[in-house]
């Protein structure tokens, strides 16, 4: 059987290498590029200590035209691509909203004409749940009105989707865009996980991190909201359910199976769990106590999010098989592997 090959953007970050090790253990031939703006080289051993193989790396930066048209001429038959490479900081992209269009939409963009002009058909596009911004109906289907963005980083997801939906209209290219709800948790072999740039903004390297001591305290934004213990509720997904649904897409797309050029998925449990569900099971998984006070809230933060994964269980023939004890017990273990390389 012909061994198709992927080229993975961002394969270093935090989805993209948990998604390198479900491609190379699909079968997939695995061709990363990542620039390591935010992501460490040493990771790519780490996914060869995890699969056996080696995937071939590229450190582009894919604002340059030239060196990604190298790449695809040397790369030849790419089947489809996955492209994750994006500035993803919420809270940064609103203070330096050009650093992210002109990122995050001209990577897009400059990919996109590469695949035109060396005739690869196959896109699947990391979006995020963020396009909905505050839900009017539960769970949030793909049908669901997408709300004006808050922040730059919500608008380069929208106008991500609207450009490949256009694109794939005109164009031989097909494109999946996943909306990602709150992917969390490690590979269970520890060796590959999250590794934030600084002071984390997302909840559960923060509760890890505040674990480890290297953060005082986690501070829950708010318990005023309503919801039945005043904490918001989100859906939080294990990272490798989440990579793995960028296989069955990249599936899909290459038996031909999808039914429109352009096809959107959200990519969740379709639970939701509350802030304090999330401390409680960090702390009894892990038999931790978690040093944490309530604050006020966090500015743009939607009370409830849940997704409904209907469609992704029906066309994607996927759904999450993990839980909440296997996201924080891997987050964990993660964390602990990690602190002695990050914080020497
Ligand atoms: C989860 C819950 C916070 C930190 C964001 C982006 C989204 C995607 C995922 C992509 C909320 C609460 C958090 C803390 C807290 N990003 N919280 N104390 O906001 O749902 O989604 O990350 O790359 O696009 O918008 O995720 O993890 O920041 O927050 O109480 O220190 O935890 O208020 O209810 P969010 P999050």
């Amino acid at each position: 059987m012909k061994q198709h090959k992927i080229l993975v953007t961002g394969g270093l970050g935090f989805i993209g290498s948990h998604t390198v090790v479900e491609l190379q253990m699909a079968g997939f031939d695995v061709v990363i590029i990542d620039d390591l703006s935010n992501s460490q080289a040493f990771i790519l051993n780490r996914i060869q200590q995890i699969t056996g193989i080696l995937p071939r790396f590229y450190a582009i930066n894919m604002l340059y035209n030239e060196s990604m048209d190298e790449l695809f001429q040397k790369e030849k038959n790419i089947s489809a691509v996955i492209h994750f490479a994006a500035f993803k900081a919420v809270g940064e992209s609103v203070s330096e909203p050009i650093k992210y269009f002109k990122n995050n939409l001209c990577s897009l963009i400059n990919l996109l004409h590469c695949m035109e002009i060396h005739q690869v058909q196959n896109l699947v596009f990391s979006s995020s749940a963020t396009v909905y911004g505050e839900p009017d109906e539960l769970p949030i289907s793909e049908t669901s009105p997408l709300k004006k963005a808050i922040s730059a980083y919500g608008s380069t997801k929208q106008m991500g989707e609207e450009i490949l939906e256009k694109t794939t209209s005109a164009k031989n290219i097909s494109a999946i865009a996943l909306r990602y709800f709150n992917p969390v948790g490690a590979h269970p072999s520890s060796l590959i996980g999250e590794l934030p740039n600084g002071i984390p903004n997302n909840l559960m390297p923060y509760i890890t991190q505040t674990a480890a001591g290297l953060r005082k305290q986690l501070i829950v934004y708010g318990n005023d909201y309503n919801t039945p213990d005043g904490t918001c509720i989100r859906d939080y997904i294990h990272v490798v359910d989440l990579a793995k649904a960028h296989v069955k897409s990249c599936e899909r797309l290459i038996n031909k199976m999808a039914k429109n050029k352009f096809e959107v998925y959200n990519i969740g449990t379709g639970k939701g769990y509350s802030v304090l569900d999330i401390i409680k099971a960090f702390e009894e998984y892990n038999h931790i106590k978690l040093n944490y006070t309530i604050g006020p809230r966090r500015n743009g933060d939607a009370a409830v999010m849940y997704a409904s994964v209907i469609n992704a269980t029906k066309h994607l023939n996927w759904e999450a098989k993990m839980g909440l004890k296997e996201m924080v017990t891997s987050a964990w273990q993660w964390q602990q592997q990690i602190t002695e390389i990050t914080h020497k």
